[in-house]
This record gives structure tokens, sequence and C-alpha cells, in this order.
């Protein structure tokens, strides 16, 4: 009999996960399923013993229960714990334990359009949530000495900066400096509404060949990226990013590698 896999979030229905990785399955002939489950604000702990009840054998988490979950946990590992949160769980024998494969899904998409050596780059970090803390934490851990953050709310981007590496910079200053960034990564929601006309930044100022990296993937293009674009920088998507932390989930699960191409293109797919 095979293994169930789970994903913990409120809401879920749009999620992609169950696809992506049910369509793995399938092609490894692994006989697992993955299912999507909304659990209510409030009802973590409740999850999380059902996946010992249940002999579940591995989560994903994703908001806005991230946070909450890790105190309910077995075991977290470290990088999860600088990061403070969780999105992938493994039960071996009924014993829990919480990883984040955010961080690293995201580094190991940048390298993708940067090659491995980006110790000396200067780079600039919009945002300071979760997905802002698991960039800047994988980011500084990989080598990285420059790294600046800027946040709507400064002492967010304080907090984040002392827990997990940085130096927190003002937007103004930040703009007034943007040829100087060899990589500007957006962390907030802005861009994620259809139509919008928000940007998180203005992109005057960058100089050409500027990775600009959005951990958005829908829309693929946000206006920021296409903007970014046209004054001839280079684009990255957090469509990477996104298929990653999946397929690094998938490898703490069954030990086997799952197909990033397959997984980018069931992904285009279902974004239409
Ligand atoms: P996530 O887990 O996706 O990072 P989050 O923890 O809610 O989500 O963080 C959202 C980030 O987007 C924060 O940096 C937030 O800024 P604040 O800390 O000031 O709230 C930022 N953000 C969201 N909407 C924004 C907006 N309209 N303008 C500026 N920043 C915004």
């Amino acid at each position: 009999m095979g293994n169930l896999y789970v994903l913990f979030g409120h809401p879920v229905g749009h999620s992609m996960s169950p696809i992506v990785h049910n369509e793995q399955f399938s092609l490894l002939n692994i006989p697992h399923h993955y299912h999507a489950i909304d659990v209510e604000p409030g009802k973590i702990k409740e999850a999380v013993e059902a996946i010992k009840a249940l002999s579940i054998a591995g989560a994903n988490v994703t908001v806005p229960h991230k946070v909450e979950i890790m105190k309910h946990l077995d075991h977290i590992d470290e990088e999860a714990r600088i990061i403070g949160a969780v999105n992938t769980i493994v039960n071996e024998n009924g014993v829990l334990t919480g990883y984040n494969t955010d961080g690293q899904g995201y580094l190991e998409s940048l390298l993708e359009v940067t090659g491995p050596d980006i110790s000396d780059y200067k780079i600039l970090v919009i945002g300071a949530g979760g997905a802002a803390r698991a960039v800047v934490t994988v980011l500084c851990r990989y080598g990285v000495n420059d790294l600046m953050i800027t946040n709507r709310t400064q002492e967010r981007a304080e907090a984040l900066s002392k827990d997990c590496g940085g130096q927190v910079i003002s937007k103004e200053k930040a703009e007034g400096m943007l040829s100087e960034f060899d990589v500007i990564i957006n962390t907030t929601s802005i861009g994620m509404s259809p139509n919008t006309d928000e940007m998180p930044m203005s992109v005057e100022g960058m100089k050409p060949k500027t990775i600009a990296s959005d951990l958005i993937y829908n829309p693929l293009q946000t206006r920021w990226l296409a903007e970014a674009e046209k004054r001839g920088a280079v684009t990255h998507s957090g469509i990477g990013m996104f298929v990653r932390q999946g397929a690094l989930a998938f490898k703490k699960w069954t030990g086997q590698e799952a197909d990033l191409e397959i997984m980018t293109k069931t992904v285009l797919q279902q974004l239409g």
C-alpha cells in the first residue's frame, strides 16, 4: 500500500501541489498519494495529531500555518528554526520533523541564473515576511556578504536582519542606489492581485543586466518584472522556487529526484 502525503493550509483549493506531486508519483510508479486538506486557523494542533494517528507519511504546510505548526512538531531542522517557519514535515515512525525547503528552493533557482559564485554580489531584498526570512537566511548561509533589506514596516526588517542576517535600508535610500545592486528580489505580495499596477519598488536607476527576481509566479510576469525587463534587466520569476521547494520535499519523502522539467511544464499548463 502506498503512503499518504498531505498539504495543510487555508485556503488550499487553488494549490497546484497535489497535481504536481501525484504526477511525479505516477511517473516513478510509486503508489503514494498527495491530498490537500483545508485546516481552519486554530486547528493546526489537531491536524498534527492526525498525522500521527493516521500514519500520514509527510506533509507540506502553507499559509497561515507555517509558523504556528512548529510548536507541535517533535524536531525542527536548523535552517527551518532560523527561518522561523516550516513548509515540509517528515514522519519517521511517529516522530515528526519540520523542514523549510522554500529557502533552498529559491537559492537553487537563483543560482541557475547567476551561476554558483554569488558571494560578491550586492543583493537587495524587498519585504520582511515569511518568504523574505527564507530567502535572507539561505543567501547569508550561502555566503552572500552584502545583502540589504527594505520593508514598509521597518521594525520587521530589523527583526529579520537580527535573526537571519543582512542590513536594513530605507526604501528611499535603496531607490537612490539601485544601480549598485546585482540582484533585487521582491518577496512582498505586491503584484499578485490581478490587474494591479502597484510595484514594490521603482525600476528607474537599475543598471542593465540587473537580476530582477520576484517570488510571485502567478502571474508569471508581474508588472515590476515587465518594467525591469524594459530597462534591460534579466528577469527571474517565482516558478523555479515553487517547483524546487516541491522537489526538495519530494526527495525528503521518497529519496527520489523529482523531474523538474515536467513539474515546471505542469505548473505552466495550470497557469494557462
Ligand atoms: P509571506 O509569508 O508571503 O512573506 P507576510 O509574512 O504576510 O507574507 O509578508 C508580506 C510582506 O509583504 C511584508 O514584508 C509586507 O510588509 P509589512 O511587513 O510592512 O506588512 C509586504 N507587503 C504586503 N503588502 C504590501 C504593500 N501594499 N506595500 C508594501 N509592502 C507590502
